[in-house]
């Protein structure tokens, strides 16, 4: 029996772990499958998706650069995906490709396991609007977290993301000088900016001075393993969380989705620390 083929699209796509997390659990798990990289050049993009799809290729993630530009390109858009704006998992309906976004709520359930499963009561600040914050903000929302506040450089991005929301929230755009005087206010707080990684290192987006003992504080940065700022976290008796547990979940949803099939967590997780610095 020929096995049936998975992937990932981006470019560039060699740093990927996916791969490695995918096909483990194919092969422990038993099932007749395999998951590729493609790197497929920002051009090239509507050919591969027409190629993928006349191949019958089953599934496939998708990363930078093609987040956004593969949306119309493909049959369906699951409503979160819509919100958020970005397609990050793509599963094989019959003859139509479905778009997902399983990055927030991988982001969810990695911060459900490691803190607590019922968040619609918490106060959340999340720091950044890029990307990753616009994915985790609209997925807190989904799961019912009525408080949530952004904070950004640019604060006019994190007033956007605010008003692109449809739900009826509280949430407030704040400057990064703002949440700092606030910060005490929040039981739980998330980075997805990318200071701390690479020629940041060593650099926090922000004081957190004022940080509540009691709170829970994430970065979603998962190289190195902790950052700046979840040192700052720790140091003011926090508990913190880096971003291994939002990448293995984003996983562990798209496997579910694609074969029904629930993945070993900590063998996935296991793919991802040895590769940390
Ligand atoms: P991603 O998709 O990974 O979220 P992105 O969309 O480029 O990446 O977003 C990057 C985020 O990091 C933004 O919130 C950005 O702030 P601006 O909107 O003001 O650009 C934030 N960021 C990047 N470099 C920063 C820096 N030196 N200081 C503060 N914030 C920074």
């Amino acid at each position: 029996m020929l096995k049936k083929l998975y992937g990932i699209i981006g470019d560039p796509v060699h740093q990927s772990l996916s791969p490695q997390m995918h096909n483990q659990e194919f092969e422990k798990l038993r099932i007749h499958a395999y998951y590729h990289p493609f790197r497929i050049a920002k051009e090239d993009l509507a050919v591969a998706i027409k190629g993928m799809k006349v191949m019958g290729v089953q599934g496939f993630n998708v990363t930078v650069p093609h987040k956004l530009a593969v949306m119309p390109l493909l049959d369906e858009i699951d409503p979160l995906a819509q919100k958020i704006g970005a397609v990050n998992t793509v599963v094989r309906k019959g003859e139509k490709f479905v778009g997902y976004n399983t990055d927030g709520m991988g982001f969810v359930r990695a911060l459900q396991m490691d803190w607590k499963e019922d968040l619609a009561g918490e106060s959340a600040l999340v720091i950044g609007a890029g990307g990753a914050a616009q994915a985790i903000y609209f997925s807190l929302l989904s799961v019912g977290v009525k408080h949530i506040d952004i904070c950004n450089r640019t604060v006019e991005k994190a007033e956007a993301m605010i008003d692109s929301s449809s739900s009826d929230t509280s949430s407030r755009a704040l400057t990064l000088a703002e949440a700092e005087e606030e910060m005490g206010n929040y039981s739980f707080v998330i980075q997805t900016t990318s200071i701390g990684m690479a020629s940041t290192e060593g650099k926090s987006p922000v004081s957190l001075d004022r940080l509540n003992a009691g709170a829970f504080v994430s970065d979603i940065i998962y190289n190195p393993g902790q950052t700046e700022f979840l040192k700052q976290a720790a140091l003011k008796g926090a508990k913190t969380q880096n971003g291994v547990g939002m990448l293995v979940h984003q996983g562990v949803l798209a496997f579910e989705k694609w074969t029904g099939i629930t993945p070993d967590v900590q063998r996935m997780t296991e793919v991802v620390t040895a590769h940390i610095g």
